[in-house]
């Protein structure tokens, strides 16, 4: 039996997950909610909570997947990329539970791994596909080849998707992070309300510096005629924005289908969860005849079982690491 314990502590999250022989058992998330007051995530707050929370929550994991410390047959970490401090509490606790129960140690690239949950449950995409990866601090368009093959063919070049809603939000005033109250709040509204610009960026890259100014601008703008406007069209500013986004993102998935010829197709990251980007890929996928792979709710934003399940697979190779691992604020696809 190989039971994997998968930790991750990359950003403002720490979960804990018990997957046994590929099969997720627990995925515990302890969310920080200390840095809604401050518009975004405080490094040193996020490193003294995961401090506080990784016990806990590992426990909790161990517990509700029904076996004891002593099962465990190998620890799986997030080595990077995220926030050092953040990394370190995940990456130390990992190596002192590996050596302490002497049992191999995994490291976990958690990019990888939010694509890599796209194994935790059926349909599961065969190898090649092309995963759009967004989240808070990345955005890209990944060409997977295998579990640990993968081709990064494009990304942004300013700021992340994730980014572009969190930042919209605080122009709205809305509460960190505001992805989640964008897309409840764009469900009442019209997207065609205002009109924002659709960057010209060549290749598969992105850009959403420019939406951010543009909706800058178009608030202050409105704001002289109608001190109210936030509060008498939120439904439609916050449609229109999450479609222009939603736009920018498929017009370029679409673009890496036709310039790869592969057809199948799967999104990942804390960003998945957006419902206006859910709904317009699988109407993508049905309009081209493509295979369209959406995580569950649980498995797009940031938890232990994408750790894992990559850990278990990277077990299977025999991929393990030494106690001189450091963690790794930077790290490519
Ligand atoms: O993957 P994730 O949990 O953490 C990172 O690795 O960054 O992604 C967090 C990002 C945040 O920017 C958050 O606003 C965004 O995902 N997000 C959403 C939604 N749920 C989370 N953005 C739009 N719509 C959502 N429903
Ligand atoms: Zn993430």
């Amino acid at each position: 039996m190989t039971v994997i314990l998968g930790i991750e502590s990359s950003c403002d999250e720490t979960s804990a997950s018990i997957c046994i022989d590929g099969k997720i058992k627990s995925n515990i998330i302890a969310n920080q909610l200390v840095h809604a007051k401050y518009g975004g995530v405080v490094p040193e707050l996020a490193s003294r909570a995961h401090q506080q929370n990784i016990i806990p929550t590992v426990d909790e994991a161990i517990k509700q997947a029904g076996i004891t410390k002593e099962d465990i047959t190998s620890v799986a970490f997030t080595r990077g990329p995220g926030l050092l401090g953040s990394l370190l509490v995940g990456t130390s606790f990992a190596k002192s539970f590996a050596l302490a129960r002497n049992i191999p140690l995994v490291e976990v690239n958690h990019m990888q791994a939010h694509i890599l949950a796209h194994f935790i449950e059926d349909p599961k995409p065969q190898f090649p596909f092309l995963c759009l990866t967004v989240s808070g601090g990345h955005t890209q368009i990944v060409l997977v080849k295998d579990y640990f093959d993968m081709e990064l063919i494009g990304e942004t070049l300013d700021d992340a998707a994730g980014e572009a809603f969190d930042k919209t939000a605080k122009i709205l005033n809305l509460p960190y992070p505001g992805g989640p109250l964008i897309d409840k709040y764009a469900a009442d509204g019209n997207p065609k309300a205002f009109v924002l610009p659709e960057p010209q960026i060549p290749d598969l890259n992105f850009s959403f510096s420019g939406l951010k100014t543009a909706i800058l601008y178009l608030v202050q703008r409105e704001m002289k005629a109608d001190p109210q406007f936030l509060e008498h069209r939120m439904a439609d500013l916050c449609a229109t924005v999450q479609d222009r986004i939603v736009s920018i993102l498929l017009n370029k998935l679409k673009k890496a289908v036709k310039q790869t010829g592969v057809r199948q197709v799967a999104i990942a990251g804390g960003v998945s969860a957006n419902s206006g980007l859910r709904k317009q890929l699988q109407e993508m996928g049905e309009q081209r005849k493509l295979d369209v792979f959406i995580p569950k709710f649980e498995y797009c934003t940031d938890n232990a079982a994408m750790i894992a399940i990559a850990g278990y697979h990277k077990f299977l190779q025999g991929d393990f690491v030494g106690q001189e691992i450091t963690p790794l604020a930077r790290m490519s696809v």
